[in-house]
């Protein structure tokens, strides 16, 4: 793993831009793997502005979402595809075919997860950004799950529902349930990009660098890749002195 310790939230996101700008240079057809939540806002920002100034094109580029609330789609401002429309795609010349997502109103969930996987399995993630959970999570993959797991549908823990729920009008209105993709799915991108900040996440960026190998901390399977760097804040980092 690298490891890049950064003094604040916009020199994170300046220096994860850094690493896919160069991903999409080197490869104007490159499949990113993306997620949502606030830790990368800053980083999708910064690919909108330079693509607005320096002309940076994405016409090529496909993209591969982590994971969807189940019961959502695009007609929902709470659900992911539409979080990944207003952060990202619309600031950008990408053309939407080329961005997948799970449906999170597919009528067959085990259907869904198989396409998803068919999909995953036809192409690696030339890079794979991520964010942390504050009880370690990667994707929706909460502590517990198999290391071998593919894309799945999941029952979110009280604490991903408390923390997601500041997104929403009430707690009562998370959904319970998302489909995710799997840590063997994730494992399999080519490069991985984590980013975390904030002091909340200090516990869990501890556990995914210097701590066991254990399920129980989904995101310490990070240790394992070949090409995984982590860039952090130093609230973030705070633990790992
Ligand atoms: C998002 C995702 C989640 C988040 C994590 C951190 O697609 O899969 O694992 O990356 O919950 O969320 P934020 O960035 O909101 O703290």
């Amino acid at each position: 793993m690298k490891i890049i310790i950064t003094e604040n939230y916009e020199e994170m996101s300046a220096r994860a831009f850094d690493i896919i700008k160069s991903v999409v240079t080197e490869n104007p057809s490159a499949l990113l793997g993306l997620a949502t939540g606030s830790t990368p806002l800053g980083l999708y920002r910064n690919m909108i502005d330079d693509h607005k100034k320096n002309g940076t094109s994405y016409k090529k580029i496909s993209t591969v979402n982590l994971d969807e609330y189940e019961g959502l789609d695009v007609t929902s401002d709470q659900s992911y595809v539409y979080f990944m429309r207003k952060n990202l795609f619309e600031g950008l010349d990408i053309d939407l075919k080329n961005t997948n997502i799970e449906n999170g109103k597919a009528k067959d969930a085990e259907a869904e997860c198989a396409r998803y996987n068919e999909l995953l399995h036809s192409r690696a993630q030339d890079i794979q950004v991520l964010g942390i959970g504050s009880n370690g999570h990667i994707a929706f993959n909460e502590p517990g799950t198999p290391f071998g797991s593919e894309t799945h549908i999941v029952q979110l823990t009280e604490s991903t529902i408390r923390d997601n729920s500041r997104l929403f009008k009430s707690i009562d209105e998370v959904p319970r349930r998302a489909f995710t993709m799997g840590l063997k799915n994730i494992m399999n991108a080519k490069k991985i990009l984590i980013l975390a900040n904030g002091a909340g996440k200090a516990k869990a960026v501890y556990g995914m660098v210097r701590g066991a190998v254990t399920e129980e901390v989904p995101a310490s399977i990070l240790q394992l890749h070949p090409d995984c760097t982590v860039i952090c804040d130093k609230d973030a980092a705070a633990l790992l002195n």
